[in-house]
């Protein structure tokens, strides 16, 4: 078979060893041949593709990004872009494809497959919210690096006799801020799924400063306060109509030095969460990922994506993958409350 691939949505370390292991097991167990789309559903649109072979894949299982390149292209808010996808897949002799993405560039997968087209996909997503996989790739290096900054922060805000509020990553989901909180020991913890009190997290603040301790606040950018509207980046939205969030972190800096007379700093980590290369965990996980899909594609089992479900790598139906987000559970909040304030 002839095999195309391509990277989709946010970059997140652990893409080019899913392609490595892909190309590999491809190429040497079933004698595959691939094709690298660029920029993800951009490279089927515009007809972008790059060669893919072993030499193109070998030492980068541990490298930072994607060597096919991202974008957040949606071909169906595009006139006639499904069928200028079937004619440049056609045309560059591909017979099934491998799309490696969130909730998102998975969507499209399952919309393409609908259509006729052989995909199976591969979840990857910093946020961890992609439902039907207990975790994405990605997810666990997000969560070491902004444990490291939660821990980096703690000794300066101790220094300073301040308070110190952290902003990781994640829109609709809070599993970053949860299990970089916990990692870390943050002081508060707030998610998108539970939108927050000011005066409740300002008296959390005071009481954990009057005991000594320098206060960390962890919040995920779509974290809201009771009644509130998202903090946004700017007002345009992309073409899967997200918009971008940014800003959460230095509003509650402010209203909780107002509150507390407390002085209050704040840091948003950002992309350093997506950059760099993937933790021992994320390169376990994705190489075990890109073995079994491109075992998906050799049995023509497409319409699937891979997933992990407790040690196991299984398939399962795109739909369950993209039908809804997987949300951080109240119950899991309820878990680490002990430790707010
Ligand atoms: O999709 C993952 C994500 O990291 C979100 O948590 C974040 O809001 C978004 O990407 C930012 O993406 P961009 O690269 O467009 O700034």
């Amino acid at each position: 078979m002839r095999i195309g691939m391509l990277t989709g949505g946010g970059d997140c370390p652990g893409l080019n060893a899913v392609i490595r292991a892909v190309v590999t097991k491809g190429v040497q167990v079933h004698g595959h041949e691939f094709v690298g789309f660029r920029d993800g559903w951009k490279g089927p649109l515009e007809g972008l593709t790059r060669p893919l072979g072993l030499a193109d894949v070998a030492g980068i299982l541990d490298h930072g990004g994607t060597i096919l390149g991202s974008s957040r292209t949606n071909p169906y808010s595009i006139n006639g872009g499904l069928d200028r996808i079937r004619t440049n897949i056609q045309n560059a002799g591909i017979d099934a494809l491998i799309a490696i993405g969130g909730e998102d560039t998975l969507g499209v997968a399952k919309k393409l497959t609908d259509d006729g087209l052989g995909v199976v996909g591969v979840p990857k997503t910093i946020d961890n919210d992609l439902s039907a996989t207990d975790y994405t790739f990605g997810f666990d290096t997000a969560v070491m690096i902004a444990t490291e900054s939660i821990d980096r922060v703690r000794t300066t805000a101790e220094s300073h006799h301040r308070a110190l509020v952290v902003e990781v990553m994640g829109r609709h989901a809070g599993w970053i801020a949860l299990h970089s909180g916990i990692a870390g020991g943050a002081n508060v913890i707030l998610v998108p799924e539970r939108e927050f009190d000011v005066e409740q997290v300002a008296g959390w603040v005071r009481t954990c400063f009057d005991r000594g301790v320098a206060p960390i606040v962890v919040t995920a950018e779509g974290a809201l306060p009771i009644g509130g509207a998202e903090s946004l980046k700017t007002d345009s939205l992309d073409a899967f109509g997200h918009s971008r969030l940014g800003g959460i972190a230095n509003w509650l800096a402010d209203e909780i030095e107002k509150r507390t007379g407390i002085e209050t700093r704040s840091v948003v980590l950002g992309h350093l969460q997506r950059g760099g290369g993937p933790t021992a965990f994320d390169r376990v996980l994705s190489t075990r990922f890109g073995l079994h899909a491109v075992d998906a594609v050799h049995d023509k089992d497409f319409g699937m994506m891979v997933a992990l479900h407790g040690t196991d790598i299984v398939r399962v139906p795109l739909a369950e993958a993209t039908g809804t987000l997987k949300t951080v559970p109240p119950e899991r909040m309820s878990e680490v409350e002990v430790f707010f304030g």
